[in-house]
């Protein structure tokens, strides 16, 4: 049973130290996260393989490390500073902020084509606040998403320190394209890739780290002649989605989306969206657009541009002639791709049946909690609707729906029925004996590689042996941690939680013929190996 619900996903990210709430201890900053000890690795582990299949592993790609802060100018002529911004309107009588286009598109049926279409809706009052109903909006109006700050020990007022924090990290790219092909002599097509932070004001940031205002991108500009561009969009597209796939995505949960013409950004010629199917519904992963040459020739002096100091082109030899290279940008997110791999490797299933005696309990309080909903007044119908249908659902199930319970448990919605306290009280219970969590992360992507086990913690030779291995792993270059904090089935169910693909188990056998019990997160088969041999098998394994 993969995560039915975003809200499960936080709880086990809270739980097993993957993610958690930014400054909890003054209360947090409302849409931003810390990422803790496991998610910190899994998080460098998917940039990591990012860098390595689109830097290490292809002959036309270069790395670039940009600054965050550059010169106020590159954002003036990429176009930031006059079109990077969100239509909002204000409600007159609740003083709710809307974003104007997704209001229109919802109470429309379709995307407006502006804000001066936008606007003529308002005035015609065909739109109403979303929280009151209310027609009485304000005119909608652009608000800039770039967070602004200013360089030097003091705020003069006017400006002349002004700068933003970046809002993707592609500017840092271009302006850069002349360095790189002078330094590394290339030739096109050749590619630049970058990951690092960028920064946006949005205005309805959530959905966990889906959207927030602080993430981080992983972003190749791939030049090539003017007339290559849309096979070099083929080739990319392709390669992107072999990628995740490669990862371990389930092909079913993600899909490719053709932009429509009037989504596009003010530099896209056309772009193609790699969507995943996260629990809120099929969602943007990572956009890959043909940015023709708009921001080479945007950052060359011009009559448009007195302010730069040379021109972005490049000379070709074969046609001896100079000329702007066009640029296809995919552009992913670290923290996107990061929780499309955790919703896509979570699984709760039921590992032994619990007693006919447990079930009946539990069934006779999930019927309950269902009649509790039917009751209950004031609530959304849809969500009314989703509560009765998953718990009568879950109710006549049991206990095969026992996995599915867990994330019902832990929906934020039925959280607010009493009831579901008692529910949780027994479930909880029931489903740590009876189900495993298991995060079927690729191995290459998952927080620690192995986990080592002494069979017994108060046998100094098991212990001692299990030590060495771990050090004998870590020094092979494996992510390896020895554990002998609870009973061996316990530690296995706590790895599977946090997705070690491994776990080996020293016992007496290990003391006299040197071999080591290997147990596969996936199959839960164990195998038995030579000590000697384990750090070399492994390694080949994560190839
Ligand atoms: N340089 C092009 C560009 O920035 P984008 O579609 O705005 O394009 C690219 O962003 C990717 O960056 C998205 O597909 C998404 O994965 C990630 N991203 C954008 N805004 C984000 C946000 N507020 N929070 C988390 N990730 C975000």
């Amino acid at each position: 049973m993969p995560a039915s619900s975003l809200e499960t996903i936080v709880s086990l990210c809270k739980r097993r130290g993957f993610v958690f709430p930014s400054s909890s201890v003054y209360g947090g900053l409302g849409s931003t996260w810390d990422y803790g000890p496991l998610g910190v690795e899994l998080k460098n582990n998917v940039k990591r393989a990012w860098w390595r299949s689109v830097v290490h592993e292809r002959d036309d790609m270069e790395g670039l490390d940009a600054a965050i802060l550059m010169n106020r100018l590159v954002w003036k002529y990429s176009g930031h500073e006059a079109t990077f911004s969100d239509p909002m309107t204000d409600c007159r009588a609740c003083k709710t902020r809307p974003r104007a286009d997704h209001l229109f598109a919802a109470q429309k049926g379709r995307d407006p084509k502006g804000l001066v279409e936008i606007n003529a809706a308002i005035a015609a009052k065909e739109l109403a606040c979303p929280k009151c109903g209310s027609k009485d909006l304000t005119e909608a109006r652009p608000f800039n998403l770039m967070f602004r700050t200013n360089v030097g020990p003091v705020d003069t007022g006017d400006e002349s320190g002004l700068v933003y924090l970046r809002p993707e990290t592609a500017q840092g790219i271009f302006v850069n394209f002349g360095n790189v092909l002078d330094t590394m002599r290339r030739k096109l097509p050749f590619g630049i890739a970058q990951v690092g932070k960028a920064f946006r004001n949005e205005i309805t940031p959530g959905n966990f780290t889906f959207r927030t205002r602080e993430f981080e991108q992983m972003e190749i500009e791939y030049f090539v002649r003017p007339g290559e561009d849309e096979a070099a969009h083929e080739m990319w597209i392709a390669e992107r989605k072999k990628w995740y796939l490669d990862l371990g995505m389930r092909a079913d949960n993600l899909r490719v989306r053709e932009q429509e013409k009037h989504e596009l950004a003010h530099y896209a010629k056309r772009c193609v969206d790699l969507e995943y199917m996260f629990p809120m519904g099929w969602s943007e992963l990572e956009g890959i657009a043909n940015r023709t040459d708009f921001d080479l020739k945007a950052h060359s002096r011009s009559p448009e541009n007195p302010d730069a100091v040379g021109e972005l082109r490049y000379f070709d030899q074969e046609q001896k002639t100079h000329y702007v290279p066009y640029v296809i940008e995919p552009s992913a997110g670290a923290d996107r791709a990061t929780l499309a791999f955790l919703c896509d490797a979570y699984e709760d299933s039921l590992v032994k049946e619990p007693p006919a005696g447990d079930t009946a309990k539990l069934r006779e309080l999930v019927e309950s909690f269902a009649r509790s909903v039917g009751r209950r007044e004031g609530m959304d119908a849809d969500v009314k609707r989703r509560l009765q249908t998953a718990s009568e659902s879950i109710a006549a199930g049991l206990p095969a729906t026992l996995p599915t319970l867990i994330g019902l448990m832990d929906d934020a919605d039925a959280n607010k029925i009493e009831v579901m306290k008692k529910v949780r009280g027994v479930g909880e219970k029931i489903a740590e004996e009876h189900t495993r969590t298991v995060l079927h992360l690729h191995p290459r992507l998952a927080p620690l590689t192995v986990a080592v086990f002494p069979l017994k913690r108060n046998e100094p030779r098991l212990v001692e042996l299990a030590r060495a291995l771990k050090r004998d792993l870590q020094q092979a270059g494996l992510r390896a941690v020895y554990d002998d904090t609870g009973a061996i089935g316990k530690l296995y169910r706590r790895q599977d939680e946090t997705g070690t693909p491994w776990c080996i188990t020293v016992d007496f056998q290990s003391l006299e013929d040197k071999t080591v019990t290997v147990r596969d997160r996936d199959t839960m088969q164990q195998e038995r190996a030579p000590l000697g041999e384990i750090a070399s098998t492994l390694l080949a394994r994560l190839r």
